[in-house]
This record gives structure tokens, sequence and C-alpha cells, in this order.
């Protein structure tokens, strides 16, 4: 069968066949975004797992917005304006979805950070828009650059993800939120602002989101996979109630709703001081494999390799000094996979942005023993 027009658009994964290598036995592999499996709370879950036999009505079709208890949880947790309203979605990436079939036509522009988060292009790619990225900088994206953007060009959409970016781990300044929110409510552009790895801040003091700052031009996706676990399936999309309501049509066309056993097991955990104390731990695993890594970096390949610091979330962003994609080769033959950078751009942009000397690497799924091991692989092979 002939498939659809965008569908030819869409480029197949890297990274999942990447994964699928990083499987064998003696890899080890800082490609996935995965979180830690060791530490995916599945005992502290599981009573509430057991309890949703005695609960029969979970079993039942529920609302499309999602389920009511978990919602007014949540509202209160994020302390969510009066004006705004929240969907809960089968993770950030339904909310992604969502949010491209209600906005983005074929003649929609939509802007983004380039490099940018894969899953996200995807589903641009798929809406048929016109993908408009914008080079990032160590502390967001860079500003004139924006500005000729929004000068020139009709920009509907600005897709961001300011907190330890995927995949380049870069959390915005403040001063890159003021100045970024002035530019869109100047030229009447509509942020999206994605945020799974938000609450995984390992070092320093956390920022305003954009939603914070400007709740009233910002749509804001978070999740509970890098927080929980992934395989609930579990985020929502909050902002303007009456952007909440258009999102909410698009959802009821589609799988009606996110499975209500899940939300009340995730409910019941968030409420339980379990919860807290599990965040606390992730952040402190992370921070000590992050830091492992970083060393090891710097002491075994010195200025062979560079990365800016960072403080939060699952990835670095290493700059060498030959081309990443021969090199990423090498270290899978080595032992150890990689993403090198160039499939984080749109496609056909990757030269524009000089992105063949860059590799994403993620701590969080690898102990310290691995990162260390990796780092010895990648310097044989430098
Ligand atoms: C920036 C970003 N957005 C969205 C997602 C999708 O996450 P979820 O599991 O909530 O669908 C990811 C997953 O890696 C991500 O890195």
């Amino acid at each position: 069968m002939e498939t659809a027009t965008q569908w030819q658009q869409l480029q197949p994964s890297y990274i999942r066949e990447i994964l699928a290598a990083s499987q064998q036995p003696d890899i080890i592999s800082l490609a996935g975004g995965l979180p830690a499996g060791d530490l995916l709370p599945v005992n502290e879950l599981q009573p509430y797992i057991e309890a949703l036999t005695a609960q029969p009505d979970l079993f039942q079709y529920g609302g499309s917005a999602g389920y009511e208890p978990l919602r007014q949880d949540l509202r209160r947790r994020y302390d969510l304006d009066k004006n705004s309203e929240l969907i809960i979605t089968s993770g950030s990436q339904q909310g992604l979805d969502i949010i491209a079939r209600t906005y983005l036509d074929s003649d929609t522009h939509i802007a983004l950070e380039a490099p940018c988060y894969l899953g996200a292009l995807q589903v641009f790619q798929l809406s048929g828009a016109t993908i408009c990225p914008v080079r990032q900088t160590p502390t967001g994206p860079d500003l004139e650059e924006l500005e000729q953007l929004f000068h020139t060009t009709a920009i509907k959409l600005f897709y961001a993800v300011p907190d330890f970016h995927n995949p380049t781990g870069v959390c915005w300044d403040l001063k890159t939120r003021q100045a970024v929110i002035s530019l869109c409510q100047h030229y009447g552009v509509f942020l999206l602002e994605d945020s799974p790895y938000r609450a995984l801040r390992f070092i320093g003091e956390s920022m305003p989101s954009l939603a914070d700052l400007a709740p009233d031009i910002t749509l804001q996706l978070n999740s509970f996979s890098k927080t929980v676990t992934p395989g609930i399936r579990l985020g929502f999309i909050s902002g303007p109630e009456q952007l909440i309501d258009q999102l909410l049509r698009t959802r009821q066309a589609m799988d009606l709703h996110s499975p209500l056993p899940f939300q009340q097991v995730l409910l019941e955990f968030l409420k339980s001081p379990t919860y807290s104390l599990h965040l606390n731990k992730l952040k402190q695993v992370y921070r000590d494999r992050y830091t492992a890594l970083a060393e090891s970096l710097r002491n075994r390949l010195g200025n062979q390799a560079q990365f800016n610091e960072v403080e939060g979330g699952m990835f670095l962003w290493l700059t060498l000094q030959e081309d990443a994609e021969q090199f990423a080769e090498r270290a899978l033959a080595a032992g150890v996979a990689t993403v090198p950078g160039c499939h984080f751009y749109p496609p056909h942009y990757s030269a524009d942005f000089n992105a063949h000397r860059t590799l994403r690497l993620n701590f969080s799924h690898s102990s310290i023993e691995q990162l260390r091991h990796a780092v010895d692989r990648l310097t044989e092979i430098l």
C-alpha cells in the first residue's frame, strides 16, 4: 500500500537501530535515554498495583482529560494558575502529538533549538509543518538568531526544552528565559515547553519555568517517565484553559484516555512519602554518575574532547576533534554505544550547524564502574 506523503518525510530512527545493537552483552550503552533500571520504584508501586483489584470502577472507560483525583492532585502539586487546565496524556510524547495535530498544518512554521529531541522532530515532520531551527548556545537559544527568525517568518510555536535539554543537557539561564518570553510576546508566538527533566536538577537552584513566567502563552508538557517509570506511560499537558479545551477535542478523537488503573497507581505513589525519597535518591545517583563520567572524560581524554558542565538531567554533549559518526562506529566496535550529534538535527541541517564533531552520552542508565570502563575504551580508540 502506498504510504502517506508526510510519512515519506519521516526518517528511520538511528537511535532505535543503535539501541538494538547495544543489547549485546558486552556493550556498555551510553546511547539510550533510559532512566536507571536499578532505581525503577517497582517495589514501592506494588501495594498500589495490588489494591487495583478492589477498585473495579477503574477498569471502565473514563474521561479524556484524565482521572479526576489525579488531575486535582497535579493542579495543586504544580501550582497551576487559576486560568490554566490540564490533560493527562500517555507520556509527553503523546502530548506532542496532540499539540501537533491541533495546531500544525503543512503551511505552519515551527521554531526549535538545534540540536533537538528526536521524538519531537519526528512528530513535527509527520505534521508536514516547516521546521525552523535556531542555534543553541550554552545558556539557551541564540537570541539574535531567534529574533531574526521571528522578524522574517510567521512562527506559530517555539518548541523548547529549557531544563536539561535532550540531547545537550543545557539549562537556560533566567535572562534567556525572560528574553525569549519578551520576543514571543512581541511577535505573537506561543511557547511549547517540554519539561521531562526539570525535576532532575542535582546541582544548583531551580529556575522558574516558562509556564511560571508566562502562563498565558505557554503550553507545558510534563512526564513521569524519568521521575517514576517510563513503562506506565503517563504525563500531562497544562496551559491556558481555552487551548486545553481545543486539545481535549483532539484527544477524544485519538485514544480516548490514558489507562485509569495506572493513573490511580501514580496518584497513590505521588501522595506517599516514598515519592520524594525516591526522587532524592534518583538525583543523588545521577549526580554521582555524572560526576564520575565527567571526571573520567576530563582525566582521560583531556583536550581531545570538550563538554559543558550540566546541573541535571541525563545527558552530556561531547565535542570531539574528529568526525563523530566514524568515532561512534569505532566506539561500538570497541564495546561502547553512543549517538553522534548529527542525528538530533532536522534533515539537511546538521552540516549548517557544525554537528559532525558532536556526540551525546547518557549517564543515567550505567553504573559508575561501567561509565569509567566506557571512558577507558573510548580513550583507547581516540
Ligand atoms: C525532551 C523529551 N520530550 C519528551 C520525551 C518523551 O517522554 P515520554 O516518555 O514522557 O513520552 C522525551 C523522552 O526521552 C524527551 O527527552
